[in-house]
């Protein structure tokens, strides 16, 4: 294996700018922050959680930035997905292994199919916050304070779930911990053993349309795994375990600044509540308290990047956040929706090759495509999530940049979010099983549909 990448200090430290501090963010104006009512309770929330165990290590965060800078490369590809928000409840033995099954499987399909390594990160172990495009919701002439997720407050419309907790900091802590903690034990346990794809089975999709290209590129693998291990006369043991990292978006700044620590025998800091943060579309302001925060960490990090984005803007951000163009440190994820991606990406993707940067480009192709239906439910169409991701290939290959990953929203469980794949869900499915309380997500068999599908694509690009 490669030696980890040490770069030097790419970005101020508190030694060696005095500018930057964990605490710095502070002084910028910084949008969708809850509003604490009790100081005195946040700080000493806060307090505690600046005492907790770290979540993640900065060798695993090294790892990681090696692998991103791999798939900037064109070497891998990098498979990022989850829930849009987790919620405490869903910390739950069924619903992490579901969800990791999908992401092993969808895993599978494109390491076999695009004949390349792929890097996993999770969507979870810290997802719970989320951005509101309001601070206020208003039913029935009665306005509270916007379900923030998690992280923040409570989902139910009254008074006292609506208050911001800072215990809440704390909790969150403890169910990323709980989450990631499982998600360790069953890879190291082996459940992510290709001797054993059956562990990734989900019962209720035996009688899936995909099922049966599915199992026959398990059995090749199988064989191909049994050839090679008779070869090699005993066992691969790379083949019995993978490695997963997590991300979430760090949005309460309050909690990231908490957990952002220095380690012995490294320079700077670290956020070591998950390995990959990202800034999502609506906090990215140049003079906003995420870049401030973000411009300081040694994490890799990921921006995402919205139609309204200027080239010059986006090269602003860049040098914000990558001043030493250090391999990995950079993924943009650009998220423009179906009908405006033709148009809105190739100026950034020029601006940015022009000014000799290669970052990590990765395709959100939902979070630009979502709609509410007749029936007041927020959906996704499928048809429109695979259009984006198609064009974002054409688009980079016009371009001559390179698309390296994918950014999807999914869950293994049987839900009926987002309209049509394989099964060609309708509106009227919708209501069947809706359980998301932000946004829809893709369901399993439209989530491994999506991994043949960007398969399919590569194969046809290449050809
Ligand atoms: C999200 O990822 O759930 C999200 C809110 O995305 P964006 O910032 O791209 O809108
Ligand atoms: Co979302």
């Amino acid at each position: 294996m490669a030696s980890i990448v040490e770069e030097p200090v790419s970005i101020p430290t508190s030694t060696s700018d005095s500018a930057w501090a964990p605490a710095s963010w502070r002084g910028r104006p910084t949008l969708q922050q809850p509003t604490y009512t009790d100081a005195a309770e946040l700080e000493q929330a806060l307090i505690k959680l600046s005492q907790l165990p770290p979540l993640v290590t900065s060798w695993e965060i090294f790892r990681l930035k090696e692998l991103l800078a791999e798939a900037a490369a064109g070497k891998r590809f990098l498979l990022q997905g989850g829930d849009c928000a987790e919620t405490f409840d869903d910390c739950s033995s069924p619903l992490i292994s579901n969800r990791l099954k999908v992401m092993l499987q969808m895993s599978l399909v494109l390491v076999h199919g695009l004949q390349m390594p792929v890097v996993r990160v999770g969507r979870f172990a810290g997802q719970y916050a989320k951005p509101r495009s309001a601070d206020l919701e208003t039913r029935d002439g009665v306005s509270l304070p916007s379900y923030r997720g998690e992280l923040v407050n409570d989902a139910a419309f009254n008074a006292a779930a609506r208050r911001a907790d800072p215990q809440r900091l704390i909790r969150g802590h403890a169910h990323s911990a709980m989450t990631m903690n499982f998600v360790r034990a069953l890879i190291d346990g082996g459940f992510a053993d290709l001797h054993h794809p059956e562990y990734w089975d989900l019962a209720w999709v035996r009688h899936s349309p995909l099922q049966d290209e599915y199992g026959r590129m398990v059995e090749g693998i199988g064989a191909a795994l049994r050839f090679m291990e008779t070869l090699a006369g005993q066992p691969i043991g790379s083949y019995q375990r993978v490695d997963f990292y997590t991300s979430h978006e760090a949005l309460v700044l309050h909690y990231e600044e908490a957990l952002t620590r220095q380690v012995p025998r490294q320079d700077g800091w670290f956020n070591l509540s998950t390995h990959f943060p990202w800034i999502g579309m609506r906090t990215a302001q140049l003079d906003g308290g995420h870049v401030e925060y973000f411009r300081g960490i040694r994490n890799p990090v990921a921006v995402k990047i919205g139609p309204s984005v200027t080239p010059d803007q986006l090269l602003r951000l860049c040098d914000a956040l990558d001043p030493r163009r250090a391999p990995g440190r950079l993924t943009l994820i650009h998220r423009m929706g179906a009908d405006k991606i033709e148009q809105a990406l190739p100026p950034l993707l020029a601006a940015v090759h022009r000014a000799g940067r290669a970052p990590l480009w990765v395709c959100d192709p939902m979070h630009g495509n979502t709609e509410s239906v007749s029936n007041g439910y927020k959906t996704r169409r499928f048809g429109n999530i695979r259009r984006e991701l198609d064009c974002a290939f054409d688009v980079h290959a016009a371009s001559g940049t390179h698309l390296g990953g994918v950014h999807l929203e999914l869950t293994g469980e049987n839900v009926t979010e987002c309209l049509g794949g394989a099964r060609d869900l309708t509106e009227n499915d919708l209501a069947r099983a809706y359980k998301s309380t932000v946004d829809p997500r893709l369901n399993y068999e439209q989530s491994l549909e999506l991994a043949m599908l960007i398969v399919r694509k590569r194969g046809s690009a290449r050809a």
